[in-house]
């Protein structure tokens, strides 16, 4: 688990909402259970000035507001004694200057290596000028031991300063030492994906378009875009959701099977599929896409009045490989929908004779495998099975695997614990390299600069806790399919 020498984790946005929310919480979890070197530093660095002390209490208030996780006095007193604060702006060589005396201060009479990890938690605006100003204070040189740098989300707005920020990115660091984050990879059921389809015989001889009809990826949201307006007025669903989390889920579907887990085997597999998904042109959005909006989203704080920015949009992808032409990936993501629901629903081909007769006629119904991302973490197999006593009356059922119960007692750990001890030892498989990042938003924009052409609609109206917009519906219809939501809960 340790690495040889010291570790210092230096998380720049120490005053930001994603450390008290997620890394401190995820690292206290990860203490607790041993499962972090007990020798590991913590150091927040952000611009206004706090003793160690103070920011020990304050991440301890902020934690206890949130209420997910309780500090157990003894344990966080142990923990946060292992975290410091620095006061400094990334936007700033001198005050990076001195960080880095202060950082070779704390780690000095080891004698072993000192390695550092970076945690960029900052607005995005200011990834460019920390990562010039880490190199510039040379705190990128490895001489006194490794370094590695996390990149939030969201990395670029589009293809084109993607590229840019890979460059900064490159001229600072090798691309081994960088760890760009899609929390979505961080979640147990995500990377059970790769297990259910690598660590089985059973499914991956049908996983093709020899046996499958069409893919549906769900990532619904019940909340609006609450206090972030803001961001998400210039983002939108497609930037904030799709660019990353949904086509994270369709490449871990699509992807052929790696040699092994090494992160760059994975994700050549994954960059492989991502190269193989049609890129559309602006004018064809319309017939690939539904952008919608949901009501009352324009008098939500921070968001323009007449704002044109998708809080839902649904797509279709095609993946134009040997094992995926003609079948479509059905993509939709929104705010303020019914439910929070995440889901892949693999629809099979229906059976190609039917010899059982239906009592209201019609075909047999598909065979489906619904795979629940979250809430309800599980998989279900739905097939037809004989209505006892009803002649051959057939009834679709499920085959059903919860983690709750086949893994009752056992808590889903935050996608944030798994991403951090990866960080830490190294390991990138569950991170995104730098061509992933671009094949993603090569994908993405096309479906984006639709929006600004000039014959582009208005987004059409859904309503707040709905499943989304009519339109979407037709928009399946259209391809004799329906959307089906909520197969793989309870
Ligand atoms: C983030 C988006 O990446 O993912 C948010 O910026 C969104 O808008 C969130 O709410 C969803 O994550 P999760 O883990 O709650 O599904």
């Amino acid at each position: 688990m340790a690495s040889a020498g010291t570790t210092t984790l230096v998380i720049f946005g120490a005053s930001g909402d994603l450390t008290h929310r997620k890394l401190i919480p995820s690292l206290y979890n990860l203490y607790r259970k041993g499962r972090l070197d007990p020798e590991l530093r913590i150091v927040g660095v952000s611009r206004r000035p706090m003793t160690d002390q103070e920011f020990r209490e304050s991440l301890a208030r902020q934690i206890g507001e949130i209420g997910e996780i309780s500090l157990e006095p003894e344990t966080w007193r142990e923990f946060s004694s292992r975290v410091h604060y620095l006061a400094g702006d990334v936007g700033s060589l001198q005050d990076l200057e001195s960080l880095q005396k202060s950082l070779s201060g704390l780690e000095e009479g080891s004698g072993l290596p000192a390695n550092r990890l970076y945690y960029l938690a900052l607005a995005p605006q200011l990834y460019e000028g920390a990562i010039v100003n880490l190199k510039q204070a040379r705190m990128t040189d490895e001489a006194a031991g490794w370094r590695r740098v996390v990149v939030e989300k969201p990395f670029g707005t589009d293809l084109d300063s993607a590229k840019k920020l890979n460059q900064v990115v490159h001229a600072a660091f090798n691309e081994s030492q960088v760890y760009r984050i899609d929390h979505y990879l961080g979640k147990e059921t995500v990377q059970n994906l790769l297990v259910f389809r690598f660590a089985n015989t059973i499914f991956e001889p049908i996983w093709s378009r020899n046996y499958i009809d069409h893919v549906q990826i769900t990532v619904a949201e019940n909340v609006s875009v609450e206090e972030r307006g803001g961001y998400y007025d210039q983002a939108g669903v497609l930037r904030d959701m799709f660019q990353n989390h949904l086509i994270q889920l369709l490449t871990l579907v699509a992807m052929e099977p790696p040699a092994t887990m090494d992160a760059d085997t994975l994700r050549n597999e994954k960059v492989k599929v991502l190269n193989a998904v049609r890129r559309i042109q602006p004018s064809e959005a319309l017939q690939h896409a539904v952008y919608a909006q949901y009501k009352g989203y324009c008098e939500e704080p921070g968001v323009a009045q007449d704002s044109k920015t998708p809080t839902y949009v649904a797509l279709k992808l095609e993946v134009e490989n040997w094992r995926w032409q003609g079948v479509p990936f059905y993509l939709r993501s929104g705010k303020a929908m019914e439910d929070k629901l995440t889901e892949i629903i693999i629809q099979f081909r229906r059976p190609p004779h039917q010899m059982f007769e239906q009592p209201m006629g019609g075909e047999l119904p598909a065979n489906i495998l619904a795979i629940g991302i979250q809430p309800d973490e599980g998989v279900h197999l739905q097939f037809q099975a004989k209505v006892p006593d009803a002649g051959f009356e057939l009834r679709p059922v499920d085959l059903e695997f919860h983690y709750q119960s086949a893994f009752a007692g056992q808590v889903i750990p935050d996608a944030y614990e798994r991403l951090l001890l990866d960080a830490l030892n190294g390991d990138a498989s569950l991170f995104i390299r730098s061509d992933e990042i671009e094949q993603a938003w090569s994908i993405i924009d096309p479906f984006v600069a639709a929006l600004n052409r000039p014959d582009a609609p208005s987004p059409v109206e859904y309503e707040h806790g709905s499943w989304g917009p009519p339109q979407a519906d037709d928009f399946m219809h259209r391809d004799g399919r329906t959307w089906l939501t909520g197969v793989g809960q309870h």
